[in-house]
Formats: structure tokens, sequence, C-alpha cells
């Protein structure tokens, strides 16, 4: 027993993985080609594509917004999850990464419940209209999380869901003496997010650290 969150040795996380992961053949397809990739560390861990499903079947999301998509993984994992009746749009601006996502979602037979949008982010976002998600995703660059945060909050329901990735920045943000850019810009918006009168939020403690935000 422990009123601490424990530290996950590879023990412990083979056994998450192994108990608590339910990973279709599609997603480990996806998984092995990403893992050869330069950049393959950016997606998601597989027990935090496992936890954003469920979250996406809690609150009965129909319609999804992810900004970073890279080789697909989250956005397979949510869509999936929503169901035939779900509808999601994602924002990268890299083709080439999203061409390795378009393959796999087909395959999946997701393909056509994806709008995909390739351009920054931020110009892609100022095309939505106001209201129209129940959950949305930001995975993206890291400057830009504040200005990915009040559009998502601009474009969330009323009651809707964020979720907010890579918070604990491989822990940088919890050492002040680190200053980077990314590492400024995922402390100042942790804070501002904790004592926003606009949502609930609480820290989780999976994969690189997931912030979940409730629109009030
Ligand atoms: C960490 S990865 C996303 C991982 C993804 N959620 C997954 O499950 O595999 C970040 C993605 O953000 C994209 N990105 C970075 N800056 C961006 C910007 N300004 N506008 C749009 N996409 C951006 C990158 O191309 C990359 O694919």
């Amino acid at each position: 027993m422990s009123n601490k969150t424990l530290d996950i040795n590879d023990n412990l996380l083979e056994y998450i993985l192994k108990v608590g992961v339910d990973e279709s053949l599609i997603k480990q397809n996806l998984r092995d080609e990403t893992k050869n990739l330069e950049m393959g560390k950016m997606q998601i861990a597989p027990e935090q594509g496992a936890f954003m499903g469920f979250i996406a079947k809690l609150v009965n999301a129909k319609s999804y917004l992810e900004i970073g998509v890279f080789t697909g993984y989250s956005m397979l994992s949510v869509v999936e999850a929503m169901g035939k009746e779900g509808c999601a749009v994602g924002c990268d601006m890299s083709k080439e990464w999203t061409d390795i996502a378009l393959r796999h979602w087909k395959k999946a037979g997701i393909d056509t419940q994806i709008n995909l949008k390739l351009d920054k982010a931020e110009e892609s976002l100022r095309g939505l209209e106001n209201e129209g998600f129940d959950l949305a995703f930001i995975d993206a660059d890291k400057e830009n999380y504040d200005v990915y945060y009040e559009e998502c909050l601009r474009l969330l329901k009323p009651k809707g869901l964020l979720m907010i990735d890579n918070i604990f920045w491989g822990g940088a943000v919890a050492n002040e003496k680190i200053r980077d850019v990314d590492t400024l810009a995922i402390r100042v918006l942790n804070k501002k997010i904790m004592s926003d009168s606009r949502v609930d939020a609480s820290m989780l403690s999976i994969g690189d650290g997931l912030m979940l935000v409730k629109k009030r």
C-alpha cells in the first residue's frame, strides 16, 4: 500500500502492458512501423492510448479534435473507441508522418471519419467553429501550447474534456533551473490551468504526464 504515486519500474510497466492493455493488431502494426522512425519516440505510450479510448467512451464522445497527429496512434485509439458515429478533426503539418497514419486508419476502416488538416495547427484551428467538440487532445509543439489551450476552450462544448500531453516534459517542469522555451511554456500553462476558473483540472501521471481539463 502507498499514499504516494509509485515509481513505475520496467517490471511493473511490463505487467501493465500485458494485463492492462488490450492492443489491437492494427495498433501493434502501427507501433512497429513507427518505432523504426527517427522521431518514433513522439508516439504516445500504449497504456495512454488505451486510457484515451476509455475516456472517449466514458464521456460518450462523438466529436474529437486532435492537435498533433504524427503517425496516428492517439487518433486511432480515440476514433475506434467512439465507434462508427464518431467524427474527428486532426491537425498536423507533416505529410510524411500523416501519410503513415492514413494508411493505418484505412486498414482500421476509420479514415472516412477523420478530417485531416495539413497546415500549422494555429491556422487550421482558426477555421473551426465554436463549441463543436466533445473531446480534444493537445500533443504538438510545446511553444504554442497556450494558444492551443485557448483554442480548445473555444472549440469544446460546455462540459467538454481536454487532454494535454507531456505536461511533465520528462520531469523538466519540476526543475526551476531548466528554462528552455518548451519547458517554460508547459510550466506556465500547467500553473495557469490549475487556477483557471473556466475549468476543472487534474494532473495524471501516465506516460509523460497527461492533464485532464473539463470545461465548465
Ligand atoms: C508528439 S507528436 C504527436 C504524437 C501523436 N499524438 C501520436 O499519438 O503518435 C507531435 C506532432 O505535432 C506536429 N506538429 C508540431 N508542430 C506543429 C504545428 N505548429 N502545427 C501542426 N502540427 C505540428 C508534428 O508534425 C508531430 O507529428
